[in-house]
């Protein structure tokens, strides 16, 4: 059975996760969260840098046989990709916003980012735009107050419905736009009442449908049929024990840098 292992700060990448395991529901998955330092999008690249690499180390010393790694956190994609794949010969594949699908469906040729404060102005973003979207008016929006209320809508399943829309006002959302990139996994967790709140002729765009597929690609180069098939759980990991409570299937793991 192959094993996908993946990481976020927080709860963010199991937008991603779900993605993956209705693409391959035969596959084993690991969750790491690095809750200790949540938000990622406050960190330095330097601070996140470091935490891929001690989560690296943590993978080779448990001796964890990890197929794929899916870094499901754009901050960290975008900010240490690079370094983290220096670090292991495990395939990684990262998360970074959807740019390119968004600027090529983009009717109007006018576009928005939705990120972290480190996505929204990190050279990896600003090099995608300048690829993928030339030919688009790429509007920034950074936030947040929207990871810390996707995280409460996780663990305590309530929108909490002022804050968002506080937050909303603030961001202020060109309504002209005709694609919103979602760049950061934990913004489609709470997609639907962001759709809500937008003009309905926004379309909403994130990675994790193109992130399966190409987790599936490179795991189709190991034969899922050979190593057999069969659904386990999801084993939990977290770095921080604030929510433990909240799961009693969840490990704390310590991410020494
Ligand atoms: N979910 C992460 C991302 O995609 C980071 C959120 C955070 O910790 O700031 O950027």
């Amino acid at each position: 059975m192959p094993h996908v292992l993946v990481f976020d700060s927080g709860i963010g990448g199991t937008s991603v996760l779900s993605h993956l395991q209705s693409t391959m529901p035969q596959a084993q998955y690991s969750y790491v969260m690095d809750n200790e330092l949540l938000p990622y999008g406050l960190q330095s690249q330097e601070i996140i840098k470091s935490r891929l690499v001690a989560l690296l180390h943590w993978i080779k010393q448990t001796e964890k046989s990890v197929d794929v790694i899916v870094i499901a956190c754009n901050t960290a994609s975008t900010y240490a990709l690079a370094t983290a794949r220096q670090h292991t010969d495990i395939p990684i594949v990262g998360v970074v916003p959807a740019i390119k699908p968004a600027a090529s469906s983009s009717e109007k040729k006018h576009i928005g980012l939705l990120a972290t404060p480190a996505t929204s102005k990190n050279t990896y973003t600003a090099n995608l735009i300048s690829s993928f979207a030339n030919d688009c008016q790429v509007e920034i929006y950074h936030s947040t107050q929207l990871v810390s209320i996707a995280e409460h809508y996780y663990w305590y399943e309530e929108l909490q419905i002022e804050r968002l829309k506080t937050e909303l006002e603030r961001i202020n959302i060109c309504p002209e736009i005709d694609r919103l990139v979602l760049g950061c996994t934990h913004f489609p967790i709470i997609g639907e009442h962001l759709q809500q709140y937008l003009s309905q002729k926004i379309t909403l765009i994130d990675s994790g449908e193109a992130i399966a597929r190409r987790v599936k690609h490179i795991l189709s180069t190991c034969s899922l049929e050979e190593r057999g098939i069969g659904l386990g759980p999801v084993h939990w990991y977290a770095t921080a024990p604030d929510k433990l409570e909240k799961s009693v299937n969840i490990n704390l793991l310590k991410l020494v840098n």
